[in-house]
């Protein structure tokens, strides 16, 4: 019914490092020429946790985005924004949370997990309980079909798909929504009409669902319905109410396979990263001091790869040739562990190369960024409003 849109978000942690690039942003610049992106910066979500620090949130929001710009992220292809200059977010938010059961997000299991996680922090808030249904206005307020997250938030995008059922449960409702169905049939012209017709008979009699995709490409093509003619005719391919907003599927990004220097997993707080843009030299130094296995004390002690954190980078970076040597050299100590690291030094400098070239305009240019961010809020911010007019008048709000 809608274009299949792509729609995912990071909280603004500052500077890139390549764990988010192996786990998240390599997928966003793969997934930004297949379908139409729109991808923000959280900052209203950075304040559910942190809502007594927010000094840090400009700055981190502006190195964020310049390291997405930095992996790859083309804002020809991709629509970059921020969640707070887009305050439909909020407004959709407050109207969810009318109808959404206290228990639905009692039950999400992130809720309790970072209550224990920050413990530091006081996080028996309203703002911090809400933060699920404030991810599901992000996400529907564009109607996307599809949101690549860890495996973390896919409850989220669950709980996402219920709050859209319920929401057109509730307001889909339509007086004489048979009659005008029909009428909004008629409008297809009698070829497509009958083609649609014996398509959704086909759905609801045996359960095809390729009559049911059949259907909705049909729906598609058909340029002169009015908004609301299309959703009840989507509705009424399922049933018999108007299908306002969309349910979204997770797209589970697979957990980055690039562990953190000291092989946990790499995050800021544990001090094991390599940054996107870290220098050549940094990138070298921080490889070259990187813990193997402790069995090696010496050049002539013969190791294991399992127990050995650069491996893991090997299984990353290196070719099936270089994985071999790596192997037998280190199982026969022919190798030394500076030898057996140079390939992955080698192989990040390379990655990082294009990043940080264009990284470079950026920095010497901040005005670039600030033009492709505003240029973003203000595409996500017309799709945002197409979808609150249908939502404010389903609701009995619009006042016209
Ligand atoms: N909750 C996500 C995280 O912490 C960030 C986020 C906010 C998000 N809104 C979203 C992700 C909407 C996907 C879609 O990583
Ligand atoms: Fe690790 Fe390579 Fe040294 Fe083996 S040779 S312990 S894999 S760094």
């Amino acid at each position: 019914m809608y274009p299949d849109r792509v729609v995912s978000g990071m909280r603004p942690t500052g500077a890139m490092h390549l764990g988010h690039y192996h786990g998240a942003l390599k997928n966003w610049v793969r997934l930004q020429s297949e379908h139409p992106c729109l991808f923000f910066v959280a900052d209203w979500h950075a304040l559910t946790t942190h809502y007594d620090d927010p000094s840090i949130i400009e700055s981190s929001t502006w190195d964020m985005v310049i390291d997405w710009l930095a992996a790859g992220i083309d804002p020809s292809q991709a629509t970059i924004f921020i969640q707070s200059k887009v305050p439909e977010h909020a407004e959709l938010h407050l109207l969810l949370s009318m109808s959404t059961p206290l228990g639905w997000l009692e039950r999400v299991p992130t809720y309790k997990d970072q209550q224990e996680k920050l413990a530091d922090r006081d996080l028996a808030t309203y703002g911090f309980l809400g933060y699920p249904l404030l991810q599901a206005a992000d996400v529907l307020i564009y109607r996307a079909s599809m949101v690549p997250v860890g495996e973390d938030q896919v409850p989220h995008v669950e709980m996402m798909r219920e709050i859209a059922r319920r929401f057109n449960h509730l307001y889909g409702r339509e007086k004489n929504f048979e009659e005008k169905a029909r009428e909004a049939v008629k409008k297809l012209g009698s070829k497509r009409a009958k083609l649609y017709n014996e398509l959704r008979t086909e759905y609801q009699e045996q359960g095809k669902d390729d009559a049911l995709e059949q259907a909705k490409a049909l729906l598609d093509d058909a340029q002169n319905l009015s908004m609301s003619d299309r959703e009840r005719l989507f509705g009424y391919l399922e049933g018999s109410r108007k299908l306002i907003l969309v349910e979204p599927q997770a797209l589970l990004t697979e957990a980055s396979r690039l562990p953190g220097l000291d092989g946990q997993k790499m995050s800021k707080s544990y001090g094991n990263t390599i940054a996107l843009r870290d220098d050549t030299e940094t990138v070298t130094k921080k490889v070259r001091t990187m813990p193997t296995d402790p069995a090696r004390v010496r050049r002539t002690d013969a190791g294991d790869p399992e127990k050995c954190p650069v491996w893991q980078f090997h299984t990353v970076y290196s070719d099936t040739a270089t994985k071999h040597w790596v192997v037998k050299g280190c199982k026969s100590a022919s190798i030394g562990c500076l030898e057996c690291k140079q390939p992955i030094v080698d192989a990040i400098l390379k990655e990082q190369e294009p990043m940080r070239e264009r990284a470079q305009q950026y920095l010497d240019d901040p005005s670039l960024v600030r033009a492709i961010v505003a240029d973003g809020c203000d595409q996500a911010r017309k799709h945002a409003q197409e979808t609150m007019r249908d939502v404010r008048e389903e609701m009995g709000l619009s006042y016209n």
